[in-house]
């Protein structure tokens, strides 16, 4: 379903207000799923509740750490739920995720979790995916001129390696792979699938068909 709140910090801690003692909670990458955490991490404190974070990047393992919640990972626990945010929405409630690179964990937690919230504003709703934002790949290094061609062959128009900030060249991802921003005129329903075949991807941001609720905050 798709739940309309005012308001990312509302979401927050609505998000919040999920939490119960005991709980294994997964956590999604970007500055949406940090302004849940705070409020998540907050309430663990005031009511004393024992909780676990799995967290979807470095990143955020570093904010559960600053904010004391304690982190387990995917071999000691599977997640009840978990929280995440995402680039578009379309209306089936497929997604891009991977902005921020976090992708194949992104996608492992959801994959492992028994629920999933995925917080978003109106700006991520789209009609039709890939409109805004192109679809990111997390390729292994030396497969990239196979890669390429075969994305090509899949309709790809653009493949743009995403560069590094604060240091010359290609962004390297947690697990040591390159990120390739691919645009292409149309995404089509086994396009998850057919991107996921080709040797050598690690794993892409389309999230077609997951079983996930929207929560959306809207600006009014
Ligand atoms: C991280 O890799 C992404 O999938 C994020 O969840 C997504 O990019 C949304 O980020 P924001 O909440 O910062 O917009």
């Amino acid at each position: 379903k798709i739940i309309n709140i005012e308001g990312k910090q509302k979401v927050a801690a609505e998000i919040a207000a999920k939490v119960k003692d005991g709980d294994i909670i997964g956590v999604g990458s970007g500055s949406t799923s940090y302004l849940a955490l705070v409020a998540i991490a907050q309430r663990v404190k005031d009511e004393k509740l024992n909780v676990k974070a799995i967290p979807t990047s470095v990143e955020l393992s570093m904010f559960c750490s600053k904010l004391g919640l304690p982190i387990t990972t995917l071999y000691e626990h599977k997640p009840d739920w978990l929280f995440d945010g995402a680039d578009e929405v379309d209306p089936d409630k497929s997604l891009i995720k991977g902005r921020g690179g976090a992708m194949f964990k992104e996608k492992l937690l959801i994959s492992s979790s028994e629920v999933s919230y995925i917080i978003v504003d109106e700006s991520k709703m789209v009609d039709k995916l890939g409109s805004k934002f192109p679809v990111p790949i997390e390729v292994f290094p030396q497969a990239l001129p196979y890669v390429e061609k075969e994305l090509k062959s899949l309709g790809a128009t653009e493949i743009a390696i995403r560069p590094a900030k604060g240091k010359d060249g290609p962004i390297i991802s947690e697990n040591g792979n390159l990120v390739l921003d691919c645009k292409f005129d149309e995404i089509g329903k086994s396009f998850e699938r057919d991107i996921k075949s080709i040797t050598g991807v690690i794993e892409s941001g389309l999230f077609i068909g997951f079983d996930v609720n929207i929560i959306m905050a809207s600006n009014s």
